[in-house]
């Protein structure tokens, strides 16, 4: 657990660091940002300096609670996140029962709640208690997508850190320094909007593959035949309903791209950079209306997946529309 190990955050890293080192962290804590951003590592690594006993806002790494930490089994962190789709009064209820011994290691205890917009109203309320009478020396820090999600009453007991994507550039930079080939740096870059934890997972072994599976979707559909659409919307059945959504995420992307080229834009304004000859050839079977509409057809898809349609039945009903939409409509 080191500050040097993040990438920007520099100026919250920079005023959490400040509040620590005069003793004036509040209570309570909120990190506000989309998911995979860092806000996780930026609340271990306060948590880590928090508990650490040399007197300092940096971990020292050395002391028994930073080798607590670094082992998994501090006595005075605690993580909630959710088992299941939420986090439940149950696990609240848990958290409040350790929270009422003094700390071991040290004078204060940290407890995350990670992704704090999962838990259910009955476990927020109850958190709503602990978080308007703090027994003891106590840091909470919540995570969540952003403010608007939770109870205006738990945002009002806490200090909100916003947090931002990075700069496609410094994303780009440190996975370079990551060691990885710049193509595949600067694609994983743009394809994350600046979310290294995205970043790293479409870069992981066989990362892309999603993204390569609606590359071969979007350029064989206008030459394909109703087997193809049957037999690729068979598919969409078994796989999971949020693998099928990650699909039209990447495939919202390549239209766009696609989009871009025939409308000549700025091609290095391209998500799939690495795709481009690819996609120049395949541009010419779409016209710049058929590729506003079939971006449309892919919302309205996904749309109807979330609220739970039949994948394929609305997996093949989007095909169809999409291969006629490229035939020239
Ligand atoms: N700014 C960053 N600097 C370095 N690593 C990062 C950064 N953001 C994300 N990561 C990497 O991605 C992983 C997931 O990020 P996480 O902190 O869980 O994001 P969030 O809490 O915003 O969802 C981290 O464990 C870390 O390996
Ligand atoms: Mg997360
Ligand atoms: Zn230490």
């Amino acid at each position: 657990m080191d500050w040097n190990e993040i990438i920007g955050h520099q100026e919250n890293i920079q005023q959490l660091r400040t509040l620590l080192a005069a003793g004036r962290m509040p209570h309570a804590l909120l990190f506000t940002g989309p998911d995979g951003i860092g806000k996780m590592l930026v609340a271990k690594t306060l948590a880590a300096a928090a508990l650490c006993q040399e007197a300092d806002s940096t971990p020292c790494g050395q002391c028994s609670s930073c080798r607590s930490l670094a082992s998994d089994n501090h006595p005075d962190f605690s993580v909630v996140r959710t088992e299941g789709p939420a986090i439940k009064i149950e696990q609240i209820r848990q958290l409040q029962s350790e929270l009422a011994f003094a700390p071991y290691l040290g004078d204060r205890r940290v407890c995350i709640i990670e992704d704090a917009e999962r838990m259910t109203a009955q476990a927020a309320n109850s958190l709503l208690k602990t978080l308007e009478e703090p027994q003891g020396s106590i840091l909470f820090i919540l995570t969540a997508a952003s403010r608007q999600i939770l109870l205006e009453t738990i945002v009002s007991r806490c200090l909100t850190v916003a947090f931002q994507p990075l700069l496609q550039a410094s994303l780009t930079e440190a996975l370079r320094a990551k060691g990885i080939a710049a193509e595949q740096a600067e694609v994983a870059a743009r394809l994350s909007g600046g979310k290294m934890g995205k970043a790293l997972l479409l870069l992981a072994d066989g990362g892309l593959d999603k993204r390569n599976q609606a590359a071969d979707l979007a350029t064989g559909l206008p030459h394909s035949d109703m087997q193809f659409i049957w037999n690729t919307a068979a598919l969409f059945d078994k796989a999971e309903r949020r693998e099928f959504l990650s699909l039209l995420d990447f495939l919202t992307l390549i239209l766009r791209d696609m989009l871009m080229i025939v409308s000549r834009q700025d091609r290095r304004l391209l998500y799939n950079i690495d795709l481009e000859e690819r996609l120049t050839m395949e541009a010419q079977n779409w016209s710049e209306p058929a590729l506003i509409k079939a971006l449309g057809e892919v919302t309205t898809c996904r749309q109807a997946l979330q609220a739970n349609a039949n994948p394929r039945l609305t997996g093949e009903a989007l095909l169809i529309k999409l291969r006629d939409l490229a035939g020239g409509g």
